[in-house]
């Protein structure tokens, strides 16, 4: 039989582990987009930073165990608390008839909008992932001489000029065309253009980077509540601006990787 302290206490932990993993993932969201927004904040030196930090972070050994362990383990062991965390708690600042209270301050917005953007971030984390990790992500083609990273593009009048810039050779079949870079950075960087020449892709990325923003920096001064560092009403008031600059970083280093891509650095 459990008792109520084992409940309590797995609680606890449980808890302190969400935290954790949340603060974790705080840092790899900042690496992320940092290593991304690299495809556009050089305007004119056609994403070199990018290509230059993905080739990086490709060469790195057993960079799959790093991705499970590092990545995919913090992500799953903070979504399964959280979306348990959700279904035990109740918002309360939307409207009401009033049979329940309808708070309308901002530390009551801000905890409804946690949860509302953890379901962004769950579906838009499994979207993203599937598609930028699996279904589009290059592949490495090997011949006896050499090694070459192979992607599928849609055509558009700016593609032979850039690619030539980066030498990455292409070949028209059908209507796609099938890029091949030495380099798995020069690969992602025509992946990641591609994507980005839509404005619907755009559009729904633009959700998924705002969302997690909040998410990150909102949740890092809930941690610091929950850490007790940030006790006293007047230190959780003045924490906010600065969570805030945070936000707006996140938003920043994203928005520039989605639309400066195509839109901005990578047209022509
Ligand atoms: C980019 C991915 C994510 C990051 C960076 C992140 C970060 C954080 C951080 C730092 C916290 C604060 C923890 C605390 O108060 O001690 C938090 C809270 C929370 N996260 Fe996430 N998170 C992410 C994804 C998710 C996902 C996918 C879910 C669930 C579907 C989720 C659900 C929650 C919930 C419900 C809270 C509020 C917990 C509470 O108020 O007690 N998060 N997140």
């Amino acid at each position: 039989m459990t008792t109520r302290t084992e409940v309590t206490s797995g609680a606890f932990a449980w808890r302190r582990i969400h935290s954790l993993m949340g603060l974790w993932l705080i840092i790899y969201l900042l690496e992320h987009l940092i290593v991304n927004s690299q495809a556009t904040l050089w305007l004119g030196d056609d994403g070199i930073g990018f290509v230059r930090l993905v080739n990086t972070l490709e060469s790195l050994p057993y960079l799959q165990v790093i991705e499970i362990v590092f990545i995919g383990i913090p992500f799953v062991l903070h979504g399964y608390w959280g979306v348990k965390r959700i279904f035990t708690s109740k918002s309360n600042s939307g409207s009401s008839n009033g049979s329940k209270p309808s708070l309308k301050y901002g530390r009551n917005r801000a905890y409804s909008w946690q949860r509302i953007t953890s379901w962004i971030l769950l579906i838009g984390v499994i979207g993203h992932v599937a598609q930028m990790r699996f279904l589009m992500a290059p592949k490495e083609v090997r011949t006896d001489s050499e090694i070459r990273y192979v992607v599928t593009v849609k055509n558009d009048p700016g593609l032979e000029s850039v690619a030539k810039r980066l030498n990455v050779v292409l070949e028209t079949q059908g209507d796609d065309v099938i890029a091949k870079a030495k380099s798995p950075g020069k690969a992602f960087l025509m992946m990641v253009r591609d994507t980005f020449k839509s404005p619907m892709w755009c559009a729904a990325y633009t959700i998924f980077v705002l969302a997690a923003a909040f998410h990150a920096f909102n949740g890092f001064w809930t941690s610091l509540i929950t850490w007790g560092v940030l006790l006293s009403y007047r230190s959780q008031k003045a924490f906010l601006p600065i969570c805030w600059m945070g936000i707006a970083l996140l938003a920043f280093l994203g928005l520039a990787a989605i639309w400066g891509s195509y839109w901005i650095n990578l047209r022509n």
